[in-house]
């Protein structure tokens, strides 16, 4: 019964010692059915390439294991077709699978769980969705990034304010932006080609945690489930997370990554800056407020980070007090893991739709660089090139330059060349040329800089790599 009331029978799959069923909360605490359902597609392939090495290997008969097979093909169509009945008497996806495998076959079925444990089935089973999701966020990365290379290129000479503490330091470009989060998009693109690496190798064969005497091949199993090799020492095997550890914690990274452009997104369609147009697409309005247009999903997106980063916290914490080998603990791996995987995806998603869609206000970007003596730095570089000043008494004359726009309300481009030589008498009209915004940008060519010619090939850079 799936409701838990049946206090008589054990359960039918390890029920041999006990006289009587789980109480109804044992069932309930006990039971991951209602979240590891998620594991069917990777629970069947596991156990198909399982039987047939058994078969392989003399361990079972050709004939059971076509059985096993194809009553496992049916349980797929069933679980696809949304007719199979979970049960949570039977606590797990694997003993679901299993005791209906049972029901279609008979006592053929009861051969598939030789040389195995749930153990090591489930570190399978979870490593192999695992694997699947870094492989789906590789690509979700890899559109995101493109999405930028796209507007950093339409965007290499837009002038834009670049901040530090949110003040006004120098101008930047709107393309040299974007590409800072292709920098970081990128590292974490890389942290999850690391992560299906370091995950590649097959645990099933550890049984429960000691091996198994039966003459298994785990190479055979591991090669046929895409593995490049077996993993070495059976108990590290069915007591190891790191690889749903490693997913959480480049999730995590990813997801500030993520917050951070959604909080710059935020800033920047302000009225007040206005350097950005959502899209209606990815905006909302207010039941109250008819002016309004909010950028609800970039909200959203910044929010999202504090449950993947609550996932990974749970999940050291639930790791951190394990003795070798598995504990029913580790059955809590799961939910964290899953919700940080459909949270993360949404944000990366939500957020590429975004980029593509924004309208840059490329007016209002030039206005707001022009504004603030974003070009102050400018200056001093210009009087210890020009007219040979040490740095620091150059920083120090144009602090005064500065002081004296505040005083007039008007920026540094302003200045009239006589209001300049009063602070000090080497500046020259060719100061000019550095003064403004364009100039600023363009003479920036160092490597990495922020010059539209820099930009564009560090974009090059970046579309040769995808
Ligand atoms: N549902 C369990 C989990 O997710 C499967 C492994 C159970 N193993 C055991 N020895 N009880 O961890």
């Amino acid at each position: 019964m799936a409701d838990g009331t049946d206090q008589k029978s054990s359960n039918q799959m390890w029920g041999g010692r006990f006289a009587s069923g789980p109480s109804a909360i044992m069932e309930e605490i006990n039971a991951s059915i209602g979240f590891d359902k998620k594991l069917y597609a990777q629970d069947i392939r596991g156990s198909i390439a399982h039987a047939t090495m058994l078969a392989e290997k003399g361990i079972i008969s050709q004939e059971d294991k076509d059985k096993i097979v194809h009553g496992l093909n049916t349980i797929l169509s069933e679980i696809k077709a949304g007719t199979f009945e979970f049960s949570r008497k039977l606590e797990d996806i694997h003993m679901n699978i299993e005791a209906r495998l049972a029901t279609l076959i008979g006592t053929a079925a009861g051969r598939l769980h030789t040389a195995r444990s749930r153990n090591d089935q489930v570190a399978l089973d979870f490593r192999l969705w695992v694997k699947e999701e870094l492989q789906k966020t590789e690509g979700m990365l890899t559109a995101l990034i493109a999405a930028f290379l796209d507007r950093a290129e339409e965007n290499a000479d837009t002038v834009m304010p670049g901040f530090t503490h949110l003040q006004t330091a120098q101008p930047v470009t709107f393309g040299h932006h974007c590409m800072a989060y292709v920098e970081m998009f990128g590292r974490d693109r890389a942290r999850v080609r690391h992560a299906i690496e370091h995950l590649d190798e097959s645990p099933i064969g550890a049984a429960a945690l000691a091996g198994t005497g039966y003459p298994i091949d785990r190479h055979m199993t591991a090669k046929a489930l895409g593995f490049r090799e077996p993993t070495r020492n059976s108990i590290d095997t069915v007591s190891d997370r790191d690889f749903a550890l490693e997913f959480l914690s480049i999730a995590s990274i990813c997801a500030t990554h993520l917050s951070r452009l959604a909080e710059e997104i935020v800033i920047w369609s302000t009225p007040q800056f206005g350097f950005i147009r959502l899209s209606d697409a990815f905006s909302t309005g207010s039941s109250i407020m008819p002016q309004k247009k909010n950028p609800d999903a970039a909200e959203l997106v910044r929010a999202k980070t504090g449950r993947i980063n609550g996932s990974l916290v749970a999940l050291l914490t639930v790791m951190k007090g394990l003795p070798l080998a598995y504990s029913k603990d580790m059955q809590e791996d799961k939910e964290q893991v899953f919700d940080s995987a459909e949270s993360l995806e949404l944000a990366i998603a939500a957020m590429t739709g975004m980029i593509r869609d924004l309208e840059v206000r490329k007016d209002r970007m030039r206005a707001a660089a022009g504004s603030g003596y974003s070009t102050a730095t400018d200056l001093a570089d210009w009087l210890v090139r020009e007219a040979g000043l040490p740095f620091r008494d150059a920083h120090h004359v144009t602090g005064n330059a500065v002081a004296l726009a505040e005083k007039k309300g008007c920026d540094l481009a302003d200045l009239s060349l006589e209001d300049l030589q009063a602070i000090h008498p080497a500046i020259t009209s060719g100061v000019f040329d550095v003064l403004s915004v364009e100039a600023s940008v363009a003479s920036r060519v160092s490597f990495g800089g922020t010059a539209p010619s820099e930009v564009k090939k560090q974009i090059a850079w970046w579309r040769g790599r995808n």
